[in-house]
């Protein structure tokens, strides 16, 4: 399992009111090696590289360096190496479409056409003037971040790209000397030790070589969605770009990496995936808390991932509001908390590998902040012609115990605590065997027990009540062989029962429940499921 950590947010060790690298080498306690150790596998750190932070860190000014409020260079291979020693792997967030507006390189671009750097961004003449003057973008493509993707520069009397901020210039994947440097700083971090890489964006990196507007669809003229995106992402010549990346990640055993597919669906996802790299696809961020639609997703992504594609399970990341509150707004905080058990059963047991975004642990719910008050650079451009979810509210503290600052901070934090930290905290958590702590801790201990939940297959059951999602786990491809596990969730709360298949060899028993179920129980026939309750049983 990976654990995704916002540095900002998880622990200050200097008393600034911001997360820094050194905070996270003192809760590696938490996260594994320890006696109450969640028993993640990796980190996934957003960036920590040096960065003006117009986008927090996805605006990288130096891509080989650590940023001083993070820390050095020297406690990041501290943290590699601390990390190592408790079998944890590091993997960094590296954000290769876009550098920052202050990157050497775009400051060098931006100041003349001849210079070295003159190519390695994506620059334009416009074609003319508008009716009113202004000059034209050379094409219609929009910014995701809103307005145009197109800004002008006096200096070089031409426009340059930007897929997200003004501030965040494309790369130009097609020079063959940015490539060439983009590669040399994968091979940089390897040799630093590093263990993988979430590459933001990277279905981006190449733009049609003519730069052909994209066509429009129905939508409020000038938004995002109000064109197909045909022409500035997914273009072929990616697939040898990934390649080279790819070889050199597994030039190095044991390596992986993880994509960011952007605005893109599980079909698109499936066909980037390969062994040791992963891509995210959207399937669990977008839907509502219902065990028929959670049934069709998970249906439709293993028909288009097969049986030979690994997927990444995701249910929360620092873009998207939190699952606790996608799930557990407008019910109480009891049922709330009893979803966010059933949801961690879920990422923790059905195939793929599951990415935990810190907090989910402890069940957090979004931090309300209000629009004038939003640090998210997005948000603070919103408009009626731009609407967009402030991110902050996903990003908050982490709360390790209650009292002021929670332990995150001795100083004032960067975002507020959660309104509920006193209560909500990984000490509270933790001595509270009933928690969502301590059932995450329980599910991880028992993935780790359990090869069938590792790898291997799944076969959805026909449960014959909505409420109701259950599979079984096999220790290779699904069909073949006995099932090892079985995975009952009740969505609704109400009880509901399920019918139990009988076992072909052995019985099954009980391994964890939410319920009142004592562990190492046989199980035949028709059960009730509790209102909420998870159930994981395996063969034996
Ligand atoms: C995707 C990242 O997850 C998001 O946080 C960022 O704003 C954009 N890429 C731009 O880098």
């Amino acid at each position: 399992m990976i654990y995704q950590i916002y540095p900002r947010s998880f622990a200050d060790s200097d008393g600034n009111g911001v997360g820094d690298l050194g905070g996270i080498a003192s809760h590696l306690d938490h996260l594994a090696g320890g006696p109450e150790s969640l028993g993640i596998d990796a980190i996934w750190l957003s960036p920590i590289y040096p960065s003006p932070d117009f986008d927090f860190g996805y605006d990288v000014s130096d891509y080989l360096g650590v940023d001083p409020k993070y820390g050095t260079l020297a406690d990041l291979e501290h943290l590699v190496e601390v990390a190592h020693a408790r079998g944890l792997r590091i993997v960094l967030d590296l954000v290769l479409n876009h550098s920052s507006h202050e990157h050497a390189w775009f400051r060098a671009s931006r100041a003349s056409r001849d210079g070295p750097y003159a190519d390695w961004y994506i620059w334009r003449d416009s074609p003319g003037r508008t009716p009113t003057g202004r000059r034209r973008p050379p094409n219609n493509w929009r910014s995701y971040f809103g307005g145009s993707a197109w800004t002008w520069v006096e200096a070089r009397q031409q426009f340059y790209l930007h897929t997200f901020l003004p501030q965040q210039p494309d790369l130009n994947w097609r020079n063959p000397a940015t490539r060439a440097a983009l590669l040399d700083v994968v091979q940089t971090w390897l040799d630093r030790g590093v263990d993988g890489f979430r590459l933001d964006v990277f279905n981006t990196f190449f733009k049609d070589p003519a730069l052909r507007s994209n066509p429009r669809r129905l939508g409020r003229r000038g938004r995002w969605t109000w064109q197909r995106h045909l022409h500035d992402r997914d273009q072929p010549e990616l697939r040898d770009a990934l390649h080279d990346l790819r070889t050199s990640v597994d030039s190095r055993p044991g390596r992986m990496t993880v994509g960011e597919l952007f605005d893109d669906s599980m079909v698109d996802a499936a066909p980037y995936v390969e062994p040791r790299h992963l891509v995210f696809d959207w399937t669990f961020i977008n839907i509502p808390w219902s065990a028929t639609a959670f049934r069709s997703a998970i249906a439709a992504r293993d028909a288009a991932f097969g049986p030979e594609r690994w997927p990444a399970n995701v249910l929360s990341n620092h873009d998207q509001p939190r699952h606790g509150s996608r799930f557990g707004d407008g019910v109480s905080r009891q049922v709330g908390d009893a979803r966010a058990k059933v949801a961690a059963t879920l990422l923790l047991t059905l195939r793929g590998t599951p990415f935990l975004y810190y907090g989910e642990e402890l069940g957090l719910r979004n931090l309300s902040i209000r629009n004038a008050e939003a640090k998210d650079p997005p948000a603070r451009r919103a408009s009626w012609l731009f609407p967009w979810w402030n991110r902050d509210q996903a990003r908050g503290p982490m709360p390790w115990h209650p009292g002021r600052g929670g332990g995150f901070t001795t100083a004032q934090p960067w975002l507020p605590l959660p309104a509920d930290a006193d209560t909500r905290n990984v000490e509270r958590q933790a001595a509270d065997p009933a928690s969502v702590l301590s059932w995450y801790r329980r599910l991880l201990r028992l993935r780790r027990e359990t090869p069938a939940l590792q790898a291997g297959g799944q076969q959805l059951l026909d449960a014959g009540v909505p409420s109701v999602l259950a599979y079984l786990r096999y220790p290779g491809p699904a069909a073949d062989g006995e099932p090892d596990a079985l995975i009952a969730l009740n969505f609704g709360t109400v009880a509901a029962p399920i019918a139990i298949p009988p076992a072909d060899s052995g019985s099954w028993r009980v391994a964890a429940s939410t319920g009142a179920r004592p562990e190492g129980q046989t199980v035949t026939g028709t059960i009730q499921l509790s209102p909420s309750e998870a159930l994981v049983l395996v063969r034996s």
